[in-house]
């Protein structure tokens, strides 16, 4: 089959999808892979050409990510798999998001004051949730895939066996994150085999990781979280004085969990439900926008809406959401498009409204870690992948023995309702810590489809996760912008608090920026862009497929054949 490869290296318009809706066709035909790493992404390909279907891939390309992107994700963190099985239309989000060990306490990253007690959530063992990922790769090959998983993780175990070239994007993590991964004895033995930096183009090789990954492929579930890895791991925690226990990770499990849906303007959206934020916040902000008519308006004023909408999505977020099993969490209100006609009455056109004047919640900054990659294959199987560590490389701590680092999910609690976590996000009671409770999210895997097509997206970016996935469907909808269009769009971000606007340079137009700071908004230019946006899109007029990697990321690799 001929292949045709393409490597978005800058911001590459398609032609303007077709207006007129186009009946559907049976299958694509085609498959598309957009990923963060062309190794990633040309793993996924391999599984495709033997046989595999979306969801194959998948698991390839997220085991792979796991080696090649050790700063990203890992099979120490946990992630988002939302899938739609094209021949009966099955649609669900595998959640193995990390839980709170057994002997985990709310108030354990606080001190008598109530204060968060520095880097404990952060760069210690109990900054550490119980891992989900290699239970998804399990779950996903055994109940959705139709290749063995030894097939499906061999790329990945290839990566780590034989190594990778270090790129500057690693270079970057490894500065970054160097004293926590040095105090590591062997994360310190992997990414500074001499003893410092490795050089850039030189392979790095994970051999613990790779015979970790065997165990996997060879033992399923049990590979990891019993027996000997899962014996290193908790020897290693418990040796620095975590939580974890062997009934943590045997206990640990998947959710199969029913996707959130809602409409804006013709098109369905299928989105991440709790523990995540995403699908939440996110339809709650395109139920408010669907009152006006964005591309008839000026756009100052259409950026100014859009803004009002994140700030009460986001201040929604941070007031309503946690773990479904722990917390009643009011989905069916807060999507209900009634609820956002309340929202939406109360936002004038004129003004700014300041977010402590919202009921809510009395927040910092945003990290580029996570990861996230989308497929679709020839049948029309679509996967958007959502995958995390937290921050570069989580905790940096790394169970010797295993490969496997450690994640800092942890802070993805709220250590104290209403203290700001490492993204500035605030949450509520409803995400409080409590033992084998998830942490909230943000990760936000989507699917677009409009009467001409579909598309496939997520991206990594912290906090902004969401705000950078509602600019991709409204760009989607609204202008049927391409998939390359979408991954090049500029952006900007509120979270409700802090109360100010953050764009990325030249997103918003000198005369726009005036205006929006008429009406009261605060805003901030950040220093660089952000966001790595991965999107593949099949539309139904042409029957063609397509795949865009974000211009901003370093290496992502989109394909097509
Ligand atoms: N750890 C980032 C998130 O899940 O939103």
């Amino acid at each position: 089959m001929p292949i045709s490869r393409l490597f978005i290296v800058s911001l590459i318009l398609f032609g303007p999808a077709s207006v007129q809706a186009s009946p559907a066709p049976e299958r694509p035909g085609q498959a598309a892979i957009a990923s963060p790493h062309p190794l990633a992404t040309q793993a996924g390909e391999e599984v495709l050409r033997a046989g595999g279907n979306a969801f194959d891939a998948a698991v390839a390309v997220s085991a792979a990510l796991a080696v090649v992107e050790p700063y990203g994700s890992g099979l120490g963190g946990g992630g988002f798999f939302l899938l739609h099985r094209a021949e009966d239309g099955h649609e669900v989000m595998v959640d193995a998001r990390e839980t709170a060990p057994a002997a985990a306490r709310r108030d354990m990253f606080v001190d008598e004051q109530g204060e968060r007690i520095p880097g404990l959530s952060l760069d210690t063992v109990l900054a550490a949730g119980i891992p989900g990922l290699p239970a998804a790769l399990v779950h996903l090959s055994r109940e959705y895939g139709r290749l063995p998983l030894g097939t499906v993780l061999a790329p990945a175990i290839r990566y780590a066996e034989d190594g990778f070239e270090v790129y500057s994007r690693l270079l970057t993590g490894l500065e970054r994150k160097r004293a926590e991964l040095a105090a590591s004895p062997a994360s310190a033995e992997v990414f500074f085999p001499a003893g410092d930096l490795p050089e850039l183009g030189s392979r790095l090789r994970q051999h613990d990781l790779a015979r970790t990954l065997r165990r996997l492929a060879e033992q399923g579930h049990d590979g990891f979280y019993a027996g000997p890895v899962a014996e290193a791991l908790v020897a290693a925690v418990q040796a620095e004085g975590g939580l974890w226990t062997l009934e943590d990770l045997a206990g640990y499990r998947i959710v199969e969990r029913a996707p959130i849906v809602s409409r804006y303007r013709g098109a369905r959206i299928v989105s991440a439900p709790p523990p995540s934020s995403g699908g939440v916040v996110l339809a709650t902000m395109l139920n408010i926008l669907e009152g006006y008519d964005l591309q008839a308006l000026p756009a100052d004023a259409a950026t100014h809406l859009v803004i009002e909408a994140m700030r009460r999505g986001y201040r929604d977020r941070a007031l309503y959401l946690g773990d479904p099993d722990f917390v009643d969490v009011p989905v069916a209100r807060l999507i209900h498009p009634m609820y956002a006609a309340g929202l939406r009455a109360a936002i004038r056109t004129d003004r700014a409204m300041p977010s402590d004047h919202l009921p809510g919640l009395g927040a910092r900054e945003d990290g580029p870690q996570t990861t996230h990659f989308s497929i679709i294959d020839g049948d029309g199987n679509r996967a958007a992948v959502t995958q995390t560590l937290n921050f570069w490389f989580g905790s940096g701590i790394m169970a010797a023995g295993t490969g496997v680092l450690l994640n800092n999910e942890m802070d993805d609690f709220s250590a104290r309702p209403g203290l700001p976590d490492g993204f500035g996000l605030v949450t509520g009671e409803g995400n409080a810590i409590a033992p084998g409770k998830r942490m909230l999210s943000s990760m936000t895997p989507t699917f677009v489809e409009t009467p001409d097509g579909v598309a496939v997206l997520g991206t990594p970016g912290g906090s902004r996760i969401i705000s950078m996935v509602l600019l991709g469907v409204l760009a989607r909808v609204d202008e049927q912008a391409s998939a390359g269009e979408m991954v090049a769009r500029r952006r900007f971000h509120h979270q409700y608090l802090p109360d100010r606007v953050v764009h990325e340079p030249d997103a918003l137009e000198a005369a726009v920026v005036e205006a929006l700071r008429a009406r009261g908004h605060e805003l901030e230019e950040t220093r660089r862009d952000y966001g790595n946006l991965k999107v593949v899109t099949w539309d139904y007029g042409e029957n063609r497929v397509e795949a865009a990697t974000d211009p901003r990321g370093e290496r992502g690799e989109a394909l097509v054949y």
